[in-house]
């Protein structure tokens, strides 16, 4: 972002203006970007903060190796999430309720290597929080000790404001899902929109303020109306993070293999493709393939003598 620049005139009689502040004194907003900022430090979560006071938009991708981290981390997106969507994406299962500790913390390690820049989020899986606040704080110590991430997610607005409240105050910073959380899957029979009608609003917005004030520095809103996001958006001092909630939203995140175009079949409404991954690598497998039937592969150059 560059700021108006000024012409170097002045019409007659008018003050003369004050000097251009240097650029090392000039607060800079470009400089403090979240995405396209100029600092190559770890992002924190009081630089999320100051993005929302300065009501800058960011994005927030999934990510759940080293290599796929490291391409996010130098495209220049500021916070990466280890979700327990791996369990879908990565890991071969058909929703996340099964996915263990264990492979949230073996992921979250590869993607906090993978990454220089990036916060990194990391999901507390189903089972690692629910019992009581103490679960959760020595699950998530144990993501931020052996895993090296900065943060955790966790699901639940107001039912878990205590796990929450535990985490921060032993200084974990907490990021929070409310609206459709995969993790109910059995409970919600699918994955439908959540918040619609007036009841059912009220509960979420109760459900964002309790996590708000239960310390929690960002929220996701997954898949509720764009109208009842963005009022949220406007009632929290938190940021919003929306998936399938409209355009409102502080920041935006997709699941990796969804917005480039790699998860099978039919994706969600709200997933936008950015690239067709899935097209590309099956026809790099079936060009490889060929080359070595055929015999094309290798060749000489690729041959030691
Ligand atoms: O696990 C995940 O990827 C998530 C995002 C969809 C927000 O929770």
């Amino acid at each position: 972002m560059t700021h108006a620049s000024t012409s170097g005139r002045t019409a007659p009689g008018t003050p003369a203006p004050t000097p251009a502040p240097t650029a090392a004194s000039r607060p800079d907003s470009s400089d403090k970007a979240l995405y396209g900022g100029k600092s190559s430090r770890r992002i924190t979560v009081r630089d999320i903060a100051a993005a929302k006071g300065r009501g800058e938009k960011w994005p927030m991708l999934t990510a759940y190796d080293a290599m796929t981290a490291s391409v996010f981390d130098q495209a220049g997106i500021p916070v990466l999430l280890v979700g327990d969507s791996m369990g879908n994406c990565h890991l071969g299962y058909d929703s996340t309720v099964p996915v263990t500790m264990e492979e949230i913390a073996i992921l979250s390690a590869a993607v906090v290597r993978g990454t220089k820049r990036a916060l990194v989020v990391a999901d507390l899986p189903f089972g690692a929080y629910q019992e009581s606040p103490t679960q959760a704080l020595r699950n998530a110590t144990r993501l931020l000790k052996e895993a090296g991430v900065q943060a955790v997610k966790l699901e639940g607005g107001e039912r878990s404001a205590h796990q929450i409240e535990l985490l921060v105050s032993a200084g974990i910073p907490v990021m929070a899902h409310v609206g459709l959380t995969p993790q109910s899957v059995n409970a919600f029979g699918g994955y439908p929109v959540q918040g619609r009608g007036e009841e059912a609003a009220q509960q979420l917005l109760r459900d964002a303020k309790a996590v708000q004030d239960a310390g929690a520095f960002a929220v996701v809103l997954e898949v509720v109306p764009a109208e009842l996001a963005a009022e949220v958006t406007r009632v929290l001092h938190i940021p919003t993070v929306g998936i399938g909630a409209g355009q409102d939203c502080d920041a935006q995140v997709l699941v990796w293999t969804d917005m480039a175009g790699l998860t099978p079949g039919r994706v969600p409404r709200f997933v936008k493709q950015y690239a067709q991954l899935r097209t590309a690598l099956t026809d790099a497998a079936k060009s490889f393939a060929d080359d070595v039937v055929g015999g094309a592969y290798p060749a000489p150059e690729h041959s030691f003598h």
